[in-house]
């Protein structure tokens, strides 16, 4: 696969500066190129600026500011481009500009460099078209403020080779960005739902069915969003959504077009008033029945069209747009029937708007849509199980547990595969489960459907672990809690040098439920592994390479041939016994077995140095004392039993857990981005 280290930038504005920011912070060199040495200049001071307040606000320290910034290269000189292995265009939305720029850089660079283009109204394939390396052109189109908002689409025109769109896939990852990849089409997936959104409130008002203040109100209530939709308006700038929906418009028809009060608006040069009077409460359902009927109208003709999937527009619209729903749950939620009518009104109201199909066959199923959270992808020998839920960082829930044991299943029986790979999109590999279950069954006294739930978690990590095929777990991100005990499940982990994991339960009042302790123990000892369950310390990809939990830790380009070596492997026993490292060896004395009664009293520990003991006794500090006490407990229950009897005996556990006010606590605070205050009561 095309391995991508060097980045060139071209275009040093609002979009650009961020781009190659992002790019800096995670690790990338990157050439910024724009026309004068002003425009470079400005592009720089925005991204110094932007990182100083980080600065103020804590989130850098100084020298990752400096480290950053050493990264970016500010140049008017195209050449420093020219052996890039990707350039990302972020100059004016003018076909012509860009035309001609990418036709100047396809005679500049090197044969392998892909071109990405961060249109936000052209096709693609326009672009691609006009240069001698259309396999290797690509849309990268990145919402605002690209440093901050994890969204990403990825627009392959039709000429796009297989190998570009990986690297591409692959090189989100990689600058952290969550990708959906989607058709190349007029507004892609996002903006296709997003400016009729913008246009029907602007509609809304010119037909005097509420003020600003009532259509903002209106636009909170229906999309869960902090902002209504006049202010959003004025924050982006007038001119931008005039432009984004004359360009849809002109594609895709007067339906999409620029609404008369909006170019009246951007004529005045001025926002719109936010407070042009009282929030009018009686109008607002109408107003929402409107939103709905738009905008998932829109996506559900998206889909229609094979944009883009339901679970990706939903994705975009959480992460793109910070939506709390996507529009396909927001028809779940207001029910299919309810979807149907306030669709139908827009029909009737744009005649050249039609019903959608997936609307129509929804309802006669009768029934909600159904997610897919986890895909399979069996290439060759190798079956690629990825859990697919960016937007909460992959967390377990009921679903996803069904569809890992569901495509499991399909992997284990199909005759090709030799190596089943469990990964996650985005960022994370999973980081722990949908708390707010366990809260809502905790309240409601429904502990068995928390029972139910972690048993079957625990019949598929079985499975897993005795898998006839190689089992290997992908951690090229952070993993928490269940992620964690899924990849002690498999029988291989490989990371990337980001991967992570760790046991951050008994700092929510709870214990590890599927299974982490039992194989942690195997894994590392007993001493170590109290460690890290007690304290929730993260354990590093260098530190899980060092202990011998991970097997091997690669770079992103070389996962697929790492995993070919592992089908090849017969040797490794991930319970083989292990030496403690030297480093390691005086964590492991804290943990001792003669250290544990002053752990769970919050007594100072014998035979280690005094820095040590400070800094464990604060970090146990902040945890649920019970939780420590029935860890211990657990993890000492275990050690005689085979791995399935401590299963069982973990399971018999979990009333008792879930049952503790220190539970509560700590789950419900998780939930609420609270710190627990735990009283330590049974
Ligand atoms: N602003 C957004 O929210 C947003 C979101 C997604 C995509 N986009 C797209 O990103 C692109 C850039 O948008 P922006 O908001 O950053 O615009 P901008 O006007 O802030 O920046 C454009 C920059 O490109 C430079 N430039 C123009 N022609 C050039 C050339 N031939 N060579 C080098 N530099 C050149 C300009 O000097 C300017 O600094 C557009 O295609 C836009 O549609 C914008």
């Amino acid at each position: 696969m095309a391995q991508i280290s060097k980045i060139g930038v071209i275009g040093a504005g609002h979009m650009g500066s961020g781009i190659a920011q992002k790019m800096a912070q995670e690790g990338f060199d990157v050439v910024m190129v724009d026309m004068t040495d002003e425009y470079v200049g400005r592009g720089i001071s925005t991204i110094k600026s932007i990182l100083q307040s980080g600065m103020k606000r804590k989130i850098f320290s100084q020298d990752q500011v400096d480290t950053f910034l050493s990264r970016v290269k500010g140049t008017t000189d195209y050449n420093e481009v020219a052996d890039a292995d990707i350039i990302i265009e972020a100059v004016f939305e003018d076909k012509e500009v860009k035309t001609k720029l990418f036709q100047k850089l396809d005679g500049i660079c090197a044969e392998k460099t892909i071109f990405a283009t961060n249109t936000s109204s052209f096709y693609v394939h326009e672009f691609a078209d006009k240069v001698n390396r259309p396999d290797r052109f690509i849309g990268l189109h990145y919402f605002f403020h690209p440093a901050k908002n994890r969204l990403l689409e990825i627009i392959p025109h039709a000429g796009t080779s297989k190998e570009t769109i990986i690297a591409a896939e692959t090189f989100a990852k990689l600058h952290g960005k969550t990708a959906i990849t989607v058709k190349d089409a007029p507004g892609f997936a996002i903006n296709r739902f997003f400016i009729p959104c913008s246009n029907e409130a602007c509609r809304m008002l010119e037909e005097g069915m509420g003020n600003v203040a009532t259509i903002d109100e209106g636009s909170k209530q229906a999309f869960g969003i902090g902002m209504g939709w006049f202010d959003l308006l004025n924050v982006t700038g007038i001119p931008l959504a005039v432009h984004a929906s004359e360009s849809l418009g002109g594609e895709l028809g007067l339906f999409y077009g620029t609404p008369d009060i909006l170019q009246a608006q951007m004529k005045k040069n001025a926002d719109w008033d936010l407070k042009d009077g009282p929030v009018e409460v009686e109008k607002i359902d109408a107003i929402k029945d409107r939103f709905y009927g738009i905008c998932l109208g829109v996506a559900a003709a998206l889909v229609d069209e094979g944009v883009a999937t339901i679970e990706d527009v939903n994705i975009g619209a959480k992460l793109g747009l910070r939506w709390t729903k996507g529009p396909f749950e927001l028809m779940n939620d207001i029910g299919i029937d309810k979807t149907c009518e306030v669709v139908e009104a827009i029909t009737k109201k744009y005649p050249g708007f039609a019903m959608p199909k997936v609307l129509v066959e929804q309802k006669t199923l009768g029934i909600p849509f159904k997610f897919k959270t986890v895909d399979l992808d069996i290439k060759d020998d190798i079956a690629w199980i990825t859990i697919n839920r960016p937007d909460a960082m992959n967390a377990l829930n009921e679903d996803v547990v069904e569809q890992l044991t569901e495509n499991f299943s399909i992997a284990q029986n199909h005759s090709d595969v030799k190596a089943i790979v469990f990964q996650g999109a985005g960022k994370a590999f999973v980081a722990g489960a949908d708390i707010q279950f366990f809260v809502d069954n905790v309240k409601a006294g429904t502990i068995q459907n928390i029972e139910a739930f972690t048993r079957k978690g625990h019949e598929l990590l079985l499975k897993v672990e005795n898998s006839t095929k190689k089992t290997i777990a992908l951690l090229d991100g952070l993993s928490l809690g269940g992620g964690s005990e899924l990849s002690l499940a498999c029988q291989y982990i490989l990371a990337t040098p980001n991967g992570s994991m760790g046991f951050p339960e008994t700092g929510i009042g709870i214990i590890p439920g599927l299974g982490g302790m039992i194989r942690a123990q195997r894994m590392i000892g007993t001493q170590l592994a109290k460690y890290y369950v007690f304290t929730g310390a993260p354990i590093t990809a260098g530190n899980a390479l060092d202990l011998g939990l991970f097997h091997s830790v690669v770079a992103p380009n070389d996962i697929e041939s790492s995993v070919h070596q592992i089908i090849e492997d017969n040797t490794h026993d991930k319970y083989q016994s292990k030496n403690i490292p030297d480093d390691f060896k005086e964590i492991a004395a804290a943990f001792a077995a003669q250290n544990i009664q002053a752990i769970l009293s919050g007594d100072d520990l014998n035979g280690i140095s005094q820095a040590l003991n400070d800094k464990i006794k604060k970090i146990l500090n902040r945890k649920s004392k019970i939780a420590l006490k029935m860890a211990n407990d657990v993890m000492e229950a275990q050690i005689p039993l085979t791995i399935a009897d401590a299963v069982e005996y973990e399971l018999g556990q979990l009333e008792t857990l879930f049952r503790t006010a220190d539970a509560l606590e700590g789950l419900s605070c998780a939930v609420e981005h609270k710190k627990p205050e735990f009283k330590g009561n049974n």
